[in-house]
């Protein structure tokens, strides 16, 4: 019985103590060489140096990672599970996006097998992926939601999720209506919020698809139950944000629509974020709410180009996470979404760093969820989510990594090159849930 409740890990592993883009990299991010990690009842107790730990194994087995490098399970903080059968998608910007492809397949999550298939399937691509937690739209229908948690729960992993409220802008079997929206998603947090390791987020899809009362019923429901999050998709594209101008031209601002109606604050997150104003991000920053950056649905939509400079120069005042938005995502790789955002930055003309695209993986999206004290780092206290990479995934990355000569280069390489090929295996709550096989 004691030896099911304790696991020990062995190799090299990484963690960040702080965000490197508050200090300087050596003080924001922990590495250990050789490092051993002791796990009791899926919590971490011991994080550290092998030969100064070892003592305290106790007889239990060890799992050893010798060549590999051990990190936090990453968090995906913007996607969308009933999306996972339109990614890759053909054609145009946003608005004819939703209409040709998100929103045929979002009305086929009436049926809750076809729900509870889709959810499986996204999940077990998340852990394929090194993905652990994540911030997740459902559809209109509580019954997505109830698909979803059971298959995160069965998996036993932290999951943030919300049933999507639109009652305008959308076809019929998609339209709810604001009491509805709200009997419904109070219902779904009574059922899910706090159980297991779920939280419950409420969801308004964006200010085009929700009425005014809508809006308004959201936020009431958002201020009647605490530790529950809120998010929405701001500022995406430039016809979305002229179109909202219209809708509400009582607002000084997109984001001004949102905070009229108290969706906004610590535990909001807002995807995109690509064409605020000045004062949008001043408030964005100083409300302690979230944004969730999206690289490869920015390019993919044609969406345009988030400003990292901006939001790096805001230090840790902003918080910042990183996000796969799948379906206008194309992978649900953070490797692949971190070498995106890299790519995305320097047209933007700032050039990311590993050190802050591994954090913004793992700690700055947990810190982004308001998760930071659970989740996204290696230390005593912390979820056991690990993910453990294999730098050598392919035989270009085998023979680019012999000419790697420090950490930071070859973590750059690994999100440059890497995908889910190098997740080579994926603990949740210190029990092995997913292993790469052989090649
Ligand atoms: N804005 C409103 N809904 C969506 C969606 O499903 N995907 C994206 N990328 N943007 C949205
Ligand atoms: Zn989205």
């Amino acid at each position: 019985m004691e030896q099911d409740r304790r696991r020990a890990i062995r190799g090299p592993w990484i963690s960040f103590r702080d965000d490197p883009m508050k200090t300087t990299v050596s003080d924001a991010l922990h590495h250990e060489p050789d490092g051993l990690i002791l796990i009791e009842d899926g919590v971490i107790t011991h994080a550290g140096d092998w030969n100064a730990l070892r003592g305290q194994l106790g007889g239990i087995r060890v799992e050893h990672y010798p060549d590999k490098l051990i990190m936090p399970g990453f968090v995906d903080t913007h996607v969308h599970y009933p999306q996972l059968q339109t990614i890759g998608a053909y054609g145009k910007q946003l608005v004819d996006w939703l209409e040709h492809y998100t929103f045929p397949a979002e009305q086929r999550f009436a049926d809750p097998a076809h729900a509870r298939g889709v959810a499986d399937r996204f999940l077990d691509e998340c852990l394929r992926a090194g993905t652990t937690t994540a911030s997740v739209y459902c559809t209109v229908h509580p019954a997505s939601v109830d698909a979803f948690f059971e298959a995160a729960v069965q998996r036993g992993m932290r999951m943030q999720a919300g049933k999507v409220l639109m009652d305008r802008n959308a076809p019929e079997g998609l339209r709810d209506t604001a009491q509805r929206g709200y009997d419904e998603s109070a219902a779904l947090i009574r059922r899910w919020h706090g159980h297991a390791r779920l939280t419950y987020a409420i969801t308004p899809r964006f200010a085009p698809s929700c009425s005014p009362g809508q809006l308004e019923a959201a936020g009431t429901l958002w201020a009647q139950s605490p530790g529950t999050a809120m998010q929405t998709h701001l500022s995406e594209n430039t016809r979305e944000v002229e179109w909202v101008r219209e809708l509400f031209p009582e607002r000084a601002n997109y984001l001004d629509v949102y905070a009229h109606y108290g969706l906004i604050g610590p535990r909001a997150v807002f995807g995109h974020c690509l064409h605020l104003t000045g004062p949008e991000w001043d408030l964005l920053r100083d409300s302690g709410s979230a944004i969730a950056h999206c690289p490869t649905s920015n390019a993919f939509l044609g969406s345009g180009l988030f400003d990292f400079g901006r939001a790096a120069a805001a230090g840790g005042a902003l918080r910042l996470g990183l996000a796969t938005d799948v379906g206008a995502g194309t992978s649900l790789s953070m490797l692949v979404t971190m070498g995106a955002a890299y790519r995305m930055a320097q047209l933007g003309g700032h050039s990311l760093s590993a050190a802050c695209a591994f954090y913004l993986a793992t700690r700055g999206g947990a810190r982004a969820l308001h998760l930071a004290d659970r989740i996204g780092g290696i230390e005593p206290g912390m979820e056991a989510d690990l993910l453990v990479m294999d730098l050598k995934s392919t035989p270009l990355l085998e023979f680019r990594m012999r000419h790697c000569e420090s950490l930071e280069e070859a973590l750059f390489l690994q999100m440059t090159m890497a995908d889910d090929r190098a997740i080579a295996a994926v603990y949740i709550g210190g029990a092995l849930r997913h292993e790469r096989a052989p090649a």
